[in-house]
């Protein structure tokens, strides 16, 4: 790849994979902000985990059928995409590069993915809407206000968003210890932008102050009603983002969710939680006839993808790697790293003997 953008710094050799793009991010970003975007919670296993039930799986290929120039386009909801990789909703994309949510969207769109905007953006949603003109998703969280969460829904729509994302596994933040070490709190001239004139005066005080805002813009009684609500409430998908059973995902599709998320917020929330991929197969089982069920924590190879697709998977979203490639070169960063997924992904179909997503299947793998 030859991509200005995306140079290294002298002495370091350009990224070439997802994770080349995260030792450059840490040698540009400020420690406070590497460390809020990399951490997880407690010991960190929920984090390391995600990474380990990948590691744990391996392909059982075929041969002798021809696989040259897979097509790697698949559907969720209704829409073509040029793959099944889309990017997480995560908060302050300003933190890592002053054009942020705008820059990731223009990325997303240019590869034909779709873009996922959080609450908590730092680029507010009509703003990210003009920016580009691919797939966008809102992700929602329940403000204590219902007006508030209301509000947000109204903008959305009216911004042109294709889908709502209700993430449930944050009622409150989870102790990310690195954050605590750090004192980490919002970093001067970034906001939540979506809030303004509404971002409750939560004081940046007491041990973990970054922690202290997120929770006053959330509420902590999050429960089904709220989902029931929200459905009722728009004629968008919604999408529930954050479970780990098969009970849960039954209940979340009978109150009418349109989509799932598998995920474990990437390991910053509960410690020890399931890895995603580990609960895929079961929440597959129970509504994957039903509705696409999507996943997301440690993501960072094309084969990755495969495995999920090949446990059921209708798509994967990433987190982490985008913000370090966001970090590194922009927009143009964040195009190189959808790049590198979507060659090591083609190349791996090639050489499995498979020549559409649709063909992926549990029987190429096998669990060591
Ligand atoms: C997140 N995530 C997240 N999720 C969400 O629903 N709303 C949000 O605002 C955020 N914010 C956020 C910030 C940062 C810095 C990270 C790393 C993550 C979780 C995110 O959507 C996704 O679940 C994980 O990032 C997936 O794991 P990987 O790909 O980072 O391993
Ligand atoms: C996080 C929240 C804000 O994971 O979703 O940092």
């Amino acid at each position: 790849m030859k991509d200005a953008a995306v140079d290294a710094p002298a002495g370091s050799a350009p990224p070439v994979r997802l994770d080349d793009f995260e030792p450059v991010a840490k040698t540009l970003l400020p420690q406070g902000i590497f460390d809020y975007i990399a951490g997880g919670a407690e010991d960190e296993a929920a984090l390391k985990g995600n990474r380990q039930a990948f590691a744990r799986y391996r392909f059982r290929f075929k041969i002798l059928t021809p696989a040259d120039q897979p097509d790697l386009s698949s559907e969720v909801l209704g829409q073509r995409f040029q793959m099944p990789v889309h990017l997480a909703p995560t908060a302050l994309h300003r933190m890592a590069h002053p054009e942020g949510e705008a820059a990731v969207y223009q990325a997303a769109s240019d590869a034909g993915v779709a873009f996922c905007l959080s609450t908590l953006s730092s680029v507010s949603i009509e703003d990210v809407a003009a920016a580009a003109r691919g797939v966008r998703w809102f992700q929602l969280y329940m403000h204590p206000e219902r007006a508030v969460s209301a509000s947000f829904v109204e903008r959305a729509v009216d911004a042109g968003y294709g889908a709502i994302l209700l993430t449930v596994d944050l009622p409150i933040a989870g102790r990310r210890e690195r954050d605590i070490h750090n004192a980490f709190s919002l970093p001067d001239g970034i906001a939540y932008t979506n809030l303004l004139g509404r971002q409750s005066a939560a004081t940046a005080e007491g041990p973990d102050p970054f922690a202290q805002m997120v929770n006053a813009q959330i509420d902590p009684g999050l429960g089904w009603d709220d989902l029931e609500w929200l459905v009722g409430k728009t004629s968008l998908p919604v999408i529930v983002k954050g479970l780990v059973r098969a009970d849960d995902a039954r209940h979340a599709v009978e109150v009418g969710a349109r989509g799932i998320v598998v995920s474990n917020h990437g390991g910053r929330q509960l410690d020890y939680a399931i890895a995603s991929l580990d609960a895929l197969p079961e929440v597959v089982d129970a509504v994957g006839n039903v509705v696409p069920v999507l996943m997301d924590g440690g993501v960072r190879r094309g084969t990755d993808v495969l495995k999920a697709l090949c446990l059921g998977a209708s798509g994967v979203l990433v987190g982490r790697p985008y913000l370090y490639a966001l970090a590194v070169g922009g927009a143009e960063g964040v195009r190189a790293m959808l790049a590198m997924l979507r060659d090591e992904m083609a190349v791996s179909m090639t050489l499995l003997g498979v020549k559409s997503v649709s063909e992926l299947s549990e029987d190429l793998l096998v669990r060591i």
